[in-house]
């Protein structure tokens, strides 16, 4: 089947390149020519393991093209909408201008033989907006929320744990789950629950699963501030509370909380559209979930500036970690990042080291002093703190990295280190929520 998709960042260069290998026609489309040439090239513009294999291929079977030019998506039957929906700025709300851009686009595309299936998330209530602007063309539009993780997006893209279909009433949302069923053909099987919904459900399932997940770290965070005032351990705490398989072991990680470019706007576009909708109450909860996430940056400042005797003024410090988490180079919201910047405001000479987010890091952060080599980053440095748990930290030897460091403080910001070994060495560990 021809398929356009419409943006191709990191949800939309990963879909092309994932129906591409499903044996699909792709043209991806993107207002980005950088992005495109190297996407093209194989070469994906973001670190995520396995998409530059999948890119490549596509390529040789000449299945998979970009372009910055829509008429290019003339003759596709199904178009996917993949743009981003950042927070406004000074806003809560999500910014949907992308969106709607994407389908004014396709308009003159769009026939009775085509569907549009959105994927961006979006505040509920837009995809029956947007069917309402393509009614004319005839075509049927689709919600199609994704779930893919960053750094597993091929994976999750390919194998889904659930699809979910937002559709219309009547013969469009028969039309629309046919087409849909069709391009995901390879990829359905019984053991794949599919559920078909109405817009708005599909749209909700989206924010709602993000605002659990990210209400689960919270929530662990907020035990890791109780732990911190009682002398308790929340990683057992967590092991423990997490062995009931009604609350589960899975994002119950407490350290220094989530970031990136999904968990903390589309909580905060949730509280905007519900506040739209009269239903601000139902998720003011959202508002204290995302403090408690944003007081975990703060603490760990509080610790490491402690563990100095109370001043970094002229300390060297070593972050080990850029990226909002592990086999990921994304920065945005990176709460890595958001650390080393406030320790650098109070008078810390800071170095950043990562295995991938270095040139985005320097790119959004240039104040900040950046090192490729772990070792470098480790020379001479007064206090080590761990923000991001790539695994060559968590393999890191506390007598080999003492050999580097002028001092042994430790602040372990994902609670990935054993204490015991560091504190064998030599070290000052200090973490959130242990003791
Ligand atoms: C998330 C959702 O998981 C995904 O389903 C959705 O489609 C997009 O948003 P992603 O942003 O890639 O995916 O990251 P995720 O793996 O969910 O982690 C989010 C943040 O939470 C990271 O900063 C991570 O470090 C943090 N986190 C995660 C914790 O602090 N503790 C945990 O136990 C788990």
């Amino acid at each position: 089947m021809k398929i356009s998709v419409i943006g191709c960042g990191y949800l939309g260069a990963v879909h092309a390149a994932a129906m591409a290998s499903l044996g699909h026609d792709v043209i991806g489309i993107d207002v980005d020519e950088v992005k495109v040439d190297a996407l093209t090239a194989g070469l994906p513009p973001f670190f995520e393991p396995g998409l530059s294999e999948l890119l490549l291929a596509g390529q040789d079977r000449g299945s998979l093209k970009f372009a910055t030019d829509i008429s290019q998506v003339a003759g596709a039957k199904v178009h996917f909408i993949c743009v981003g929906t950042p927070q406004k700025a000074g806003e809560f709300a999500a910014d949907v201008t992308y969106v709607d851009a994407a389908v004014e686009s396709l308009r003159p595309h769009l026939d009775t033989d085509s569907i549009v299936v959105g994927k961006s998330t979006v505040p509920v209530g837009t995809a029956e907006r947007l069917a309402g602007a393509i009614s004319e063309s005839g075509a049927s539009l689709m919600w199609n929320p994704e779930f893919l993780r960053e750094g597993h997006a091929v994976d999750d893209t390919l194998h889904p744990n659930r699809l979910v279909y937002g559709v219309a009433d009547g013969e469009p949302g028969k039309r629309a789950t046919r087409y849909l069923d069709e391009v995901y053909a390879e990829m359905l099987s019984d053991s794949l629950p599919r559920l078909i919904t109405d817009f708005a459900t599909a749209e909700l399932v989206k924010t709602a699963a993000n605002s659990f997940l990210a209400t689960k770290i919270s929530f662990i965070n907020a035990m890791s501030e109780l732990c911190e005032a009682s002398g308790a351990d929340v990683t057992q705490l967590a092991d423990a509370i997490g062995m009931d398989d009604r609350i589960g072991r899975k994002f119950l990680n407490a350290g220094l909380g989530f970031g990136g470019g999904c968990l903390p706007k589309d909580i905060r576009a949730f509280m905007a559209r519900a506040g739209e909708l009269g239903a601000d109450q139902a998720v003011a909860f959202l508002r204290e979930i995302d403090s408690i996430n944003m007081r975990r940056r703060v603490r760990i400042v509080d610790i490491a500036r402690d563990a100095l005797h109370g001043s970094f003024i002229g300390k060297r410090i070593t972050v080990l970690g850029a990226a909002f988490k592990p086999d990921s180079d994304d920065v945005r919201d990176s709460p890595a990042l958001a650390v080393a910047r406030l320790i650098a405001t109070q008078g810390g000479v800071v170095t950043v080291t990562d295995p991938q987010a270095i040139d985005n890091a320097s790119k959004s952060f240039p104040e900040l002093n950046y090192v490729i080599n772990t070792s470098d980053a480790l020379l001479n440095a007064d206090a080590v703190l761990l923000l991001t748990e790539w695994r060559e930290y968590q393999d890191l030897d506390p007598k080999q990295t003492a050999s580097l460091v002028a001092g042994r403080i430790l602040i372990d910001g994902r609670n990935v280190l054993s204490p015991e070994l560091w504190r064998k060495a030599g070290w000052t560990y200090r973490a959130l929520g242990r003791p």
